[in-house]
């Protein structure tokens, strides 16, 4: 098995884990259901990551960025470089781009509705992929299309581990079975080592947070971790957390707070694909 085949195992095994536990499967719906969510102001203080795509993207630069959703990475670096298109393949998550970027008057973004697959990429100078990559199964081939696109450089954005495997542990006690991680960097890097491919792994000072409900009551707590893991509001799942509770959440100033989340450092795979001749 190569390094790509390997790959591709872990999301068909996650995959397959998901569909024998009737968990509902990542789809385009899913993604246009929570695109709200996904709705970030493009003119919010920057972070350490964005700071780190933008120190390889300059002015001038075209910027091509493969599910960029609704553009909470596109958008922001839209007012930092000369253009972005947006390959998103979710009807919802382009509408909030169009709206998102319409409403805060930036024009020089667009948003192609299709799959990377489908899609023709148009010729950029910076290729970006960020938060995505650990739900391609044909990894090697959308990197080897982005490398062929870019003018200049390729650059990989996501967390280690990848945000769903935070819930790993949730996940073993609620279903009481092993969990099915899905790929992190290491194996990027894997894909990309075995084609030539030796990119600098940059690890940003920012660590994956998203806006969350304030969870006061030990009804919502135990809503809360159902719902990290897609388990049904049943009386025997409910159960499962209530008895756990204290291992589960620490209770602080009349707030719970999940505890079986490790934090998840940002890091980025990035190369130049400026080859000499
Ligand atoms: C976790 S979201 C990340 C969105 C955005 N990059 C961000 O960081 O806010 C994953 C995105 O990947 C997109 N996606 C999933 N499969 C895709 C595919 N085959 N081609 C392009 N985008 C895809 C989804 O529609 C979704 O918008």
């Amino acid at each position: 098995m190569n390094a790509n085949d390997r790959y591709r195992k872990l999301i068909e095994d996650v995959k397959y884990q998901k569909k024998s536990l009737n968990l509902p499967e990542i789809n385009n719906a899913l993604w246009s259901k929570v695109a709200p969510g996904y709705r970030f102001d493009p003119f919010r203080k920057s972070d350490a990551v964005l700071d780190a795509l933008k120190d390889h993207i300059t002015k001038n630069d075209t910027v091509l960025e493969i599910g960029g959703g609704a553009g909470r990475t596109a958008l922001p670096l839209a007012l930092h470089c000369k253009s972005v298109t947006n390959i998103e393949p979710s009807l919802g998550m382009c509408s909030e781009f169009i709206e998102l970027a319409n409403s805060s008057k930036i024009t020089n973004v667009n948003v192609v509705q299709s799959t990377w697959e489908d899609a023709v990429f148009p010729t950029c100078d910076v290729a970006v992929i960020v938060d995505v990559t650990y739900f391609i199964s044909e990894i090697g081939s959308l990197l080897k299309k982005m490398e062929r696109a870019a003018k200049r450089r390729v650059i990989v954005a996501t967390w280690n581990p990848p945000p769903p495997n935070r819930n790993a542990a949730l996940f073993e006690l609620v279903y009481e079975e092993g969990f099915k991680s899905l790929p992190s960097y290491l194996e990027i890097l894997d894909v990309l080592l075995e084609v030539g491919i030796q990119p600098s792994v940059l690890m940003p000072d920012e660590f994956f947070q998203w806006p969350e409900k304030i969870l006061t009551t030990r009804e919502m707590a135990v809503s809360f971790a159902l719902d990290a893991v897609g388990a049904p509001s049943t009386e025997r799942m409910k159960d499962r957390i209530i008895q756990n509770l204290k291992a589960l959440f620490s209770f602080e100033d009349g707030i719970f707070h999940p505890l079986w989340r490790p934090v998840a450092p940002a890091v980025l795979l990035t190369w130049t694909t400026e080859y000499p001749e």
